[in-house]
């Protein structure tokens, strides 16, 4: 009897205490995380040890990421696809790169703003490292079809970009291709947008609106967080259509990686990154969400409950880094001319 009083009491009490809980600490417990707000501790999340993070490397990185001459034609650049003025994607479908090319699988492009906290890059997760990642988009035939040797020629001919890496690493540089897209990755690490969520996360009460709190709580309720945590709100790999279809599967031969399984896109700056999904089907941020809904939790989100939810995603949009557009180096006579076909 003794001992049922004592458990009644401490269920009592467990209750007053979970409904006292607050949304900061339900997101945190449901494993979100803030940018940090303190400079140092972002710079020792986002720095690599392999090429640490430098404001020399930031200007090169900078310069190649809007250089076009990184393609065959000489017209198509990282900021093409990834355009940092619009949210770090281009805005259609599908990308189109070399000769107007379709991308083969009609894959969307994901925005290039905080990838640096995603564990896994591509939607099928196949590389993890930004400094790696930025080798494949420059081959790609689809994409910017220039070949590793083509992109040593055109880099090593002109002399400022020359003098640049010496500067940072040393006279003797051996410009490689892989040091060149190493250096786009450097540069892609501090494309960082903190937001009024993190606001709110590091402990601005007054950060979200009634509104956007409401939202957020459907969010958490609803179960959103089981593949959206982390800093990225995404950047993991999980499973898709897990209880019913994507009902644009068609479309594309894309089906995730070897165990179907997609990586999960981060949903900072998602109100400025449509169309959605990895197909690009979905223009609309509302709809999305329903969709998610229904095959990924197996529930019916409803108009309403979906506008509150884009109320809160609204809250995800970030304070973009000032990015003063590059005046890039000219090319000399050495220089491997644009080539379109
Ligand atoms: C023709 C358009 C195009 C160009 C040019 C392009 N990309 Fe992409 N990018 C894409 C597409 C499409 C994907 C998704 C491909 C996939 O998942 O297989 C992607 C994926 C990425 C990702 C992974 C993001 C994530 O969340 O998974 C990064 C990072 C990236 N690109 C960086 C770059 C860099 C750096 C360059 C320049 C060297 C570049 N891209 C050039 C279209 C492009
Ligand atoms: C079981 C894991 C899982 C759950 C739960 C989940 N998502 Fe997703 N979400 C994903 C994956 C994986 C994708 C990418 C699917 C694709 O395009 O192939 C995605 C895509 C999205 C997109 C489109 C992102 C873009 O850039 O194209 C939005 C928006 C989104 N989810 C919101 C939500 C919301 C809101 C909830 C809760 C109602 C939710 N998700 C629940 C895994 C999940």
């Amino acid at each position: 009897m003794k001992s049922l009083k004592i458990f009644l009491l401490l269920s009592f009490i467990a209750s007053i205490l979970t409904a006292a809980e607050t949304l900061e600490q339900k997101a945190l417990k449901q494993r979100l995380e803030p940018i940090p707000a303190d400079i140092q501790v972002l710079l020792s999340y986002i720095s690599d040890k392999n090429d640490p993070i430098s404001d020399d490397k930031i200007a090169l990185g900078k310069k190649l990421y809007f250089d076009p001459r990184l393609s065959k034609s000489g017209l198509i650049s990282c900021n093409t696809c990834h355009n940092l003025g619009m949210g770090g994607v281009d805005g259609v479908e599908t990308s189109i790169g070399h000769k107007w090319t379709m991308n083969p699988n009609h894959l969307n492009a994901p925005t290039v703003y905080n990838s640096v906290f995603s564990k896994v890059q591509l939607w099928d997760g196949r590389v993890s490292h930004l400094e790696i990642q930025a080798q494949a988009p420059i081959q790609s035939e689809a994409e910017m079809a220039a070949s590793s040797e083509l992109v040593v020629a055109r880099i090593t001919s002109i002399p400022e970009y020359v003098a640049d890496f010496k500067k940072i690493y040393g006279n003797d540089v051996n410009i490689t291709f892989e040091r060149i897209a190493s250096i786009i990755g450097v540069f892609e690490r501090t494309l960082v947008t903190p937001s009024l969520y993190d606001d709110f996360l590091n402990g601005d009460d007054k950060a979200l609106s009634k509104k956007q709190k409401e939202g957020f709580e459907l969010f958490l309720q609803k179960g959103c967080t089981k593949c959206h945590y982390g800093i990225a709100l995404g950047g993991t790999m999980q499973p898709f259509q897990v209880a019913a279809k994507y009902k644009f599967i068609e479309l594309g031969d894309f089906r995730g990686d070897k165990y179907g399984m997609v990586k999960t896109p981060t949903l900072r700056n998602i109100v400025e990154t449509a169309p959605y999904f990895h197909n690009g089907q979905i223009w609309n941020l509302k709809e999305a969400a329903q969709e998610m809904g229904s095959i990924q939790l197996g529930i019916k989100i409803s108009d309403k409950e979906a506008e509150k939810i884009i109320e809160f995603l609204h809250a995800l949009t970030g304070r973009k880094p000032i990015i003063t557009y590059p005046i890039l180096p000219l090319s000399t006579d050495k220089t491997p001319k644009p080539d379109a076909d």
